[in-house]
């Protein structure tokens, strides 16, 4: 197994760490993210990385027990590149000096130019004599530490680039992840092309390494997996089948609050296409029987959730004796963030998972995905032969339909449901949008309301369209589709599906809204 070249970033909290990480991969860099509290240096050697990265963070290096990375990290002989927070941190430890506030706030857009001096991370920059930059600190730094020359100013921000060459130390006050900092992806790039990176972490060289960690990890025994029809279940179902053939047996629960279509879809393309052992557990009545007179958002996902549960056992027994339990995990439920807060944060809304499964069953867990993220796992999908448009799906929580029907749920209402959306996914998709939105789906209203169609008066349930653009779902945009073509959606949807005559559509963004509606 390929043991790849790998990058450590020191995380000190900052909101923007992730994207560190991700312009990162972009590069065909393996890199992992780990709070500052649990670096060490025997960790250090562990992970013996080829460069370092600090990131940003709200502290301040003068506050008690202020985020430090361990003491050994400068001696490693690796580049390091300090960023805002972490510029400070390298400044401080290494004999420069940090003040408080700052004089003139310099939060957000700046612009950055160049001393006379050239630096390596900085090729490509400057080509119109500034680079806009992204600030956004609290404290400053006041004298650089020694062996550091500046590089690169801003009206406020006399120390924006600086860097120690000979060491390979670099620090810069601004942001070069964020999207603000356009050339950032760039200075990325300089700074691990300059730490001796050769790019390769590919989707073809995981691929392998997957499989042979997977079949390492199993050995002979047999492993399930709960199918959901999703990106990241299909994915890793796709790929541990690659690598153990029929030990593997997925089970598809139909809860019956899939969308049209959905379940022949999920189990022809995983029967048939990929000739895959699969149960398919219809267990609709299951589920509509027991969300009978439910209207509570959390009672109906907790009630979801718990007979998920009973349902997967019970499959799971079938499949005889099956000790390892395979779930789509990616890289960013896994990344282990800083807490400032010290408290738990407040339950919006109660995720349906098989979270309690691997302990209640006495699984082990098989987690191929647990390093990617997202755009990773698409990509792993479409070198794995998944067809484009299985992968490029809208994202589908697992309660499905029965958080799209807010108040009680019942068969009629979600017949009606199925129609409209399947109306409004068919205008998206003939508009050519499908690949712009993060997710769009319909909402089908408790509330009837009166109309007016052809002489006559109808009392029908109302609908809400949503459509939203995202990078991960955490916040969201509404998409703002032309009123013609929202128009023309409303239109289709009152002639073409009985029960519905108003149509709506929500142009709440994330927050203060979330994505679904319950
Ligand atoms: P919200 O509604 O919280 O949704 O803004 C953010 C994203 O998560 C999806 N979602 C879920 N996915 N199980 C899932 O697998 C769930 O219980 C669940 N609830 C919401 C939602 O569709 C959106 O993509």
């Amino acid at each position: 197994m390929n043991q790849h070249e790998r990058l450590l970033i020191i995380d000190f909290g900052s909101q923007v760490t992730q994207l560190i990480a991700r312009r990162l991969r972009e590069l065909n860099v393996f890199c992992e993210i780990h709070p500052f509290n649990k670096v060490d240096d025997a960790f250090l050697a562990a992970f013996a990385p080829k460069a370092i990265i600090f990131s940003g963070g709200p502290s301040s290096v003068f506050a008690e027990g202020a985020p430090m990375p361990p003491a050994g990290v400068f001696d490693l002989g690796v580049p390091i590149l300090g960023i805002c927070y972490g510029q400070q941190v390298m400044m401080h430890l290494l004999g420069g000096k940090v003040e408080r506030g700052h004089g003139t706030a310099e939060f957000g857009r700046a612009f950055v130019t160049p001393t006379t001096d050239k630096l390596d991370i900085l090729d490509g920059w400057f080509a119109e004599g500034r680079e806009q930059v992204w600030m956004s600190h609290g404290d400053h730094v006041s004298h650089i530490a020694p062996g550091f020359k500046v590089f690169g100013t801003s009206p406020n921000a006399p120390f924006a680039i600086t860097a120690d060459p000979e060491r390979r130390f670099f620090a810069v006050q601004f942001h070069p992840e964020v999207h603000h900092t356009p050339k950032g992806a760039k200075l990325y790039e300089n700074f691990v092309r300059l730490a001796g990176f050769t790019g390769d972490w590919t989707m073809g060289a995981y691929r392998e390494d997957a499989i042979a960690k997977i079949r390492a990890q199993v050995g002979d025994a047999k492993v399930i997996c709960g199918l959901s029809g999703g990106v990241d279940s299909s994915v890793a179902a796709v790929l541990i089948h690659e690598a153990i053939g029929d030990q593997l047996t997925c089970v598809f629960v139909d809860h019956g609050l899939l969308r049209q279509g959905e379940a022949e879809q999920v189990v022809t393309m995983f029967r048939d296409h990929y000739n895959m052992p699969l149960i398919h557990a219809d267990e609709s009545d299951l589920f509509l029987n027991a969300l009978e007179g439910v209207s509570d958002p959390e009672v109906k996902r907790k009630t979801i959730g718990r007979l998920f549960i009973d349902v997967f056992q019970k499959h799971a027994h079938e499949v005889g004796g099956a000790t390892f339990l395979a779930q789509g995990t990616l890289y960013p439920d896994v990344i282990e963030s800083v807490s400032f807060s010290g408290g738990p944060s407040v339950t919006i809304k109660s995720h349906h998972n098989v979270g309690g499964l691997p302990e209640k069953m006495g699984m082990k867990l098989v987690e191929p995905l647990r390093e990617l993220f997202k755009d990773e796992v698409r990509a792993l999908g479409r070198e794995l032969g998944l067809p484009a448009s299985f992968i490029g799906r809208h994202p589908f929580p697992g309660p499905g339909l029965a958080i799209r029907c807010p108040g009680e749920i019942t068969r009629e209402k979600l017949a009606i449901l199925r129609k409209a959306d399947a109306v409004f996914i068919d205008q998206i998709r003939k508009h050519d949008l499908y690949d712009e939105i993060w997710q769009a789906f319909v909402a089908l209203l408790p509330v009837k309301t009166v109309g007016v169609m052809g002489d006559g008066r109808t009392y029908d349930y109302a609908c809400a369209l949503r459509a939203v653009t995202s990078v991960d779902g955490m916040t969201a945009d509404y998409y703002p589709f032309t009123h013609d073509f929202l128009g023309e959606t409303a239109t289709r949807i009152i002639n073409e599906v009985q029960g519905i005559n108003r149509v709506t559509y929500d142009i709440t963004s994330k927050p203060p809204g979330t994505i679904e509606w319950e």
